[in-house]
């Protein structure tokens, strides 16, 4: 596949969808076949399944990682992978690894997220994921919270080291960015990063 893949992941409120405007702005200045995608919900279908999983009833942590999957296995071979295949570049938000951290981490359903992410998309892997990085309570201190912002902060802190740890696994394709800064000098670092791919 001759195209160019690039994920954005991080936490809730991290401002991907700015950078992902951003970027997606300068590669198209520059190349004629630049998509923006996102899971969940990158297709007719993934918008469906999206709905079901964000906006419904309370569903059970297994089903919920099994919608993810669902719309990942479509999205993969209806989107990314026809579009990877004619040259493009896609610019997707969230991949498996929201899955890994989201649902095998804080859900607690364990590797097995990932086995079944790496099968729904026959073993597609990005070339390059942006983890934007940020401290969940910005300059707060710990003792400022109340109870609901100290939950709140905790599953944020256990996400953000999710995406750290997938990271430090293989940081040939990752670049962690701290995106705690202005909107332009996070742009910058991101365009750099993608830009030493094309
Ligand atoms: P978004 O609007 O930033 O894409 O947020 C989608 C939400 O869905 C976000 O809270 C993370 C969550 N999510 C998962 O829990 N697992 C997944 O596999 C994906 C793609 C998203």
């Amino acid at each position: 596949m001759s195209g160019t893949w690039v994920v954005f992941e991080g936490g809730d409120g991290v401002g991907k969808t700015t950078q992902i405007d951003l970027l997606a702005a300068w590669l198209r200045s520059h190349m004629p076949d630049v998509v923006v995608t996102r899971e969940p919900g990158g297709t007719p279908l993934g918008v469906e399944l999206r709905a079901a999983v964000m906006h419904g009833d309370h569903v059970a942590p297994r089903a919920e990682a099994l919608l993810y999957a669902a719309d990942r296995a479509h999205h993969i071979h209806a989107v990314v992978r026809p579009a990877l295949e004619r040259g493009a570049v896609v610019v997707q938000d969230r991949y498996l690894d929201s899955s890994i951290v989201y649902q095998g981490g804080a859900r607690g359903l364990g590797d097995e997220v990932e086995r079944i992410s790496m099968w729904a998309t026959e073993g597609l892997l990005p070339h390059l994921t942006v983890v934007l990085d940020m401290a969940p309570t910005g300059d707060r201190l710990e003792r400022d919270l109340d109870r609901v912002e100290r939950e709140t902060a905790a599953h944020a802190a256990q996400i953000r080291a999710g995406f750290l740890a997938l990271a430090e696994r293989a940081p040939a394709r990752y670049a962690v960015v701290d995106a705690a800064r202005p909107v332009d000098v996070v742009a910058a670092d991101v365009r750099a990063a993608v830009e030493r791919l094309l």
